[in-house]
């Protein structure tokens, strides 16, 4: 059933946050992937709560994609904070550079008054590379700061559809598919259980290290997203805040 007044939205959102185990889930009107205003409406919805969660000195991950990036867009110029610092929850995503978590920290960063780190290392490293690399102070500094992250902006994809964007080779892709991948967040594939069954190994943040973090934000919307938000939100920490359209919602409703 499509549910389309304020008031049965309001019961999508509690309904849906208490099947999926999480804080808070918020609904924009439309579906991102037939609708620009939808897709508009999430961006904004997901900066305005951005917003209401900030105070001086915080460190905020965010990670790649076009739902990420479209959100530093609706932010609103500020000079209000102290101390942000916007850092890359891991290396870049395939070869967008627009898409990547890099860019996307420096964008937000630019727009509210903060600074940003970096974190440019290639998509998929060697075992022996990975290893090394972890060794390196900058790496290390990158690990701390992970360490005491305030909040997290993630979005989330289909394991296939990411796999796909990275330009993972067809046996990976098979191997990803074998493992029974439906989810992919911060480089991390997750089947319908919401078993991390795969990690692209880059440098970035570890599934362990969200548990302690106070606010994490996931955004992702569309129908065509609704198995993968299933399966992530199987394990996913419960301070988790979804911000999502009716779509996903609705969808996600048909299938549980
Ligand atoms: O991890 C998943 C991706 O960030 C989702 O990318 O926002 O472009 O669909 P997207």
């Amino acid at each position: 059933e499509v549910v389309r007044e304020w008031s049965g939205r309001l019961q999508l959102e509690q309904t849906l946050s208490q099947h999926l185990h999480i804080k808070e889930v918020i609904i924009v009107p439309g579906d991102v992937d037939t609708n620009t205003n939808a897709a508009m409406l999430l961006s904004q919805e997901a900066a305005k709560y951005l917003e209401s969660i900030l105070s001086d000195e915080k460190i905020i991950a965010v990670t790649g994609g076009s739902t990420i990036a479209s959100i530093s867009n609706f932010v609103q110029a500020t000079t209000k904070w102290k101390q942000l610092l916007f850092i890359a929850a891991r290396g870049g995503v395939g070869k967008d550079v627009a898409l990547q978590a890099n860019t996307i920290a420096s964008l937000f960063s630019n727009k509210m008054n903060g600074s940003y780190r970096t974190l440019y290392m290639p998509d998929s490293l060697s075992e022996e590379a990975y290893n090394t690399m972890m060794k390196e102070p900058f790496i290390q500094e990158m690990m701390d700061l992970y360490e005491r992250t305030n909040i997290i902006i993630h979005g989330i994809g289909d394991a296939v559809e990411m796999a796909r964007r990275r330009y993972t080779d067809e046996n990976e892709i098979d191997r990803l598919k074998e493992a029974g991948s439906v989810s992919e967040a911060f480089g991390y594939y997750f089947n319908e259980q919401g078993e991390a069954v795969h990690r692209i190994r880059t440098i970035g943040i570890q599934l362990k290290q969200l548990t302690h973090i106070e606010h994490l934000l996931a955004v992702a919307g569309g129908a065509k997203k609704a198995k993968a938000l299933l399966s992530y939100f199987k394990q996913a920490p419960e301070q988790t805040v979804l911000v999502t359209d009716e779509g996903a919602a609705n969808e996600m409703i048909k299938i549980i």
